[in-house]
């Protein structure tokens, strides 16, 4: 079993999308293109080649402020950046800016 020196931070930086369908048929995250989103973060912290540090995962309802409407949402922590993304490039810049450099 491998030791996490801070249980509390695992990853340096940790992405999450919402990837939630409501099923009432109003707007949500997995409607408006957030599997789509999420495979671009994924391959985009790949090719940072730091696979022990960053982390992208689905999320359910992220549900704050109203954002559902207007996802998918993505929240990268610790940093506690919250997006409304649209496009893999959109994703693909937001990490590169906050990511690379966090500045
Ligand atoms: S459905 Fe994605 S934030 Fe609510």
């Amino acid at each position: 079993m491998n030791e996490v020196a801070n249980p509390s931070l695992p990853y340096e930086h940790h992405v999450l999308i919402c990837t939630n369908l409501r099923p009432d048929g109003r707007p949500s995250c997995s409607s408006s293109g957030a599997h789509e989103l999420l495979s671009a973060a994924k391959r985009k912290l790949a090719e940072m080649g730091k696979p022990e540090t960053l982390r992208a995962n689905a999320s359910g309802c992220l549900g704050r402020l109203g954002r559902c409407e207007h996802g998918p949402v993505m929240v990268i922590y610790p940093a506690n950046l919250w997006f409304s993304c649209k496009t893999p490039q959109q994703v693909d810049r937001i990490i590169e800016q906050h990511l690379l450099c966090p500045d």
